[in-house]
């Protein structure tokens, strides 16, 4: 890669989009932690969204609105992000929460003296808000008591340190709500990331939307050619499903494309073939959505990237572990 290429990717993914979902979610946090700090009332929220919708960087936003600080006698972590890890136990979250909390042990102790440190740690470290990140690992052992006791021990947790929580994950964490009802019952209010939630704008329009918010950050210019605006929206929303993630690599194969190549601009062709790179290898033909012949509909049948429940590995992850 050479250094204008590096330069034109260092650009194009150095700002947050303010895309209408990530927008209202950031707010209403942000609510939640003004709320608590003028009132001391706590109240928590939903996140869900499916892969890529922009949820752990949601979390980042959130860390940055609200910095940590390092002052002579103590650390202080207004917002703590907490990874659910996979197959997530009652010790493997508490451990978690410890090691962000800057614990020097968080091995050490039973399973309810971990639990103990944490909720004194998140006091004595000044937590104003709690973000349990990728909840749906609660639910990987299934049926299992596990999951029960988990919901039960975040719940015990949010009610011994008190302060807003939002916990985000895949559609399915509504599942998990379903079967616990305390759980349920402290988290009624709810938000989506997913576009498509706007009544006056269609998801295509919303996709659309995003896209061209990216592209004066393009190293070259981007021309539709002879394709209509809303045919460009439909078989962007196609490609992408609306996932600011998929947008993302789409423009990104682009762009490697432009110096690869030396074009002059961006078209329909190039996207045609960063699709395939970057999204899905067996997106050729009709089903690419961006070629002359495509077959204009969802690719979500059994197999296609945007299969329902589908658990799609991300371009950029699989890049990372190639690279
Ligand atoms: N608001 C945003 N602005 C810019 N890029 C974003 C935004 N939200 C997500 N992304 C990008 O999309 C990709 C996936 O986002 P991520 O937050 O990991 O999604 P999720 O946690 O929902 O799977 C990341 O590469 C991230 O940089
Ligand atoms: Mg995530």
């Amino acid at each position: 890669m050479n250094v204008a290429e590096f330069e034109a990717l260092r650009v194009f993914t150095s700002e947050y989009l303010q895309f209408p979902p990530f927008v209202s979610a950031f707010n209403e946090i942000d609510r939640l932690v003004q709320l608590y700090r003028q009132t001391s009332v706590a109240q928590h929220l939903l996140v869900t969204g499916e892969s890529g919708t922009g949820k752990t960087t949601l979390c980042k936003a959130l860390v940055e609105r609200y910095p940590r600080a390092t002052l002579p006698e103590r650390d202080v972590v207004p917002v703590l992000v907490v990874p659910i890890p996979p197959a997530a136990t009652i010790a493997s979250v508490a451990e978690a929460m410890l090691a962000r909390l800057g614990d020097p042990a968080p091995t050490t102790g039973t399973t309810s003296a971990k639990t103990a440190r944490a909720a004194r740690l998140s006091r004595a470290c000044g937590v104003e808000l709690l973000m349990f990140d990728e909840a749906n690992h609660i639910q990987d052992r299934g049926q299992s008591p596990t999951q029960y006791m988990v919901g039960d021990w975040l719940k015990g947790l949010m009610d011994d340190v008190q302060v807003p929580t939002v916990l985000l994950g895949l559609p399915r964490v509504e599942d998990l709500l379903r079967v616990n009802e305390q759980l349920r019952r402290r988290f009624t209010r709810r938000l989506q990331m997913a576009l498509g939630q706007d009544p006056d704008n269609s998801i295509e329009t919303q996709c659309l939307r995003l896209f061209t918010s990216l592209t004066p950050s393009l190293p070259v210019p981007f021309n539709k050619g002879v394709t209509t605006w809303s045919e460009l929206a439909y078989r962007l929303h196609a490609a992408t499903d609306g996932r600011v993630a998929y947008v993302k690599s789409l423009l990104i194969g682009a762009i490697r494309l432009v110096f690869e190549r030396e074009v002059s601009e961006i078209t329909l062709a190039e996207l045609e073939t960063a699709f395939t790179a970057e999204i899905w290898p067996q997106g050729v033909g009709a089903l690419n959505p961006f070629c002359p012949n495509f077959d204009f509909r969802r690719l979500d049948r059994a197999g296609e990237p945007f299969e329902r429940g589908a658990l799609v590995d991300r371009p950029s992850r699989r890049r990372a572990h190639a690279a």
